[in-house]
């Protein structure tokens, strides 16, 4: 306590990843929360830094009611800060842990901000490619935010073959075990689909003990929709879960679909404004 980070005072530890920890911190003067995502420069490894460099480079050009918004990057001589939009409502994957699947309007809803946050990062010719419940967010009033672009990508990126086995193994798209050189959207529709999946049914759709059996179940596409899944959200999901990523639905073809096409979202308040620009600043 009473530790400050430019104008936020940093309060407790919110998360973590590989690399680095989140705490929550809220602004000196305007008390607008943030999360604070903490990176101690000295473990930074070559690799780790151009994933990092990646990360706020793609969060600097998001603006979207659906993703997690970059407010600035604060850097001391061991530390980087990166200065979040909180999201305080927990995040998918701990939410269906805890209380199951979310019913059918639930999942729409959702569903649908996740569609809306990934074709916009698209039309920017951006990839997450690490889609996964864990970094679907809530806002305390129940908007998606989608977080950690960590191993996000220009799809036009020359220094990166989009060759790059990135993300989480049971959201893996199977293209991404095969041999194939182009890893482009198309791996975000996927994960989409097992998000979709595990939000309607509470389970996930490819399950094995070992690494060689979750890559059959995925290549195959060997799963199950329990027959209780009302038919227009699995003609959704058959739809998004095919191997041949040119024969899987484009966002577009997610957004027409009939399970979504009544949805209404709800209107959320909306995120307090970013400074100018999320330039480096040092404390
Ligand atoms: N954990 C990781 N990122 C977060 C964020 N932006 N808001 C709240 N908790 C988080």
């Amino acid at each position: 306590p009473g530790r400050r980070v430019g104008f936020y005072k940093v309060r407790g530890e919110i998360g973590y990843g590989t690399f680095s920890r989140v705490k929550m911190a809220f602004h000196a003067l305007t008390k607008d929360k943030v999360a604070l995502k903490i990176l101690d420069k000295t473990r930074l490894d070559f690799q780790a830094q151009r994933l990092l460099s990646r990360e706020i480079s793609s969060m600097e050009s998001l603006q979207h009611p659906n993703v997690v918004r970059l407010y600035e990057v604060v850097e001391t001589p061991s530390r980087l800060y990166l200065v979040l939009e909180y999201a305080g409502g927990g995040d998918l994957h701990n939410r269906i842990c805890n209380d199951g699947k979310f019913s059918d309007n639930a999942s729409k809803i959702t569903f649908a901000q996740i569609l809306s946050a990934i074709k916009y990062m698209h039309s920017i010719n951006i990839i997450h490619r690490d889609l996964k419940a864990e970094n679907v967010l809530f806002t305390s009033s129940g908007c998606v935010k989608v977080a950690d672009f960590g191993f996000s990508t220009r799809v036009s990126n020359r220094s990166d073959a989009l060759d790059t086995f990135c993300g989480s193994p049971p959201y893996a798209a199977p293209e991404l075990f095969r041999d194939e050189c182009y890893l482009g959207p198309p791996v975000d529709v996927w994960a989409m689909g097992v998000l979709l999946f595990f939000m309607v049914t509470g389970t996930m759709p490819f399950r094995a003990e070992t690494m060689g059996k979750l890559r059959r179940c995925i290549i195959e596409g060997a799963y199950t929709i329990p027959p209780w899944v009302p038919g227009p959200c699995q003609r959704l999901i058959k739809g998004i879960l095919k191997p041949v990523p040119a024969e899987r639905y484009a966002i577009d073809q997610m957004m027409g679909c009939d399970w979504l096409l009544p949805t209404q979202t709800p209107q959320y308040p909306p995120s307090p404004p970013a400074p100018p620009s999320p330039a480096l600043r040092r404390p």
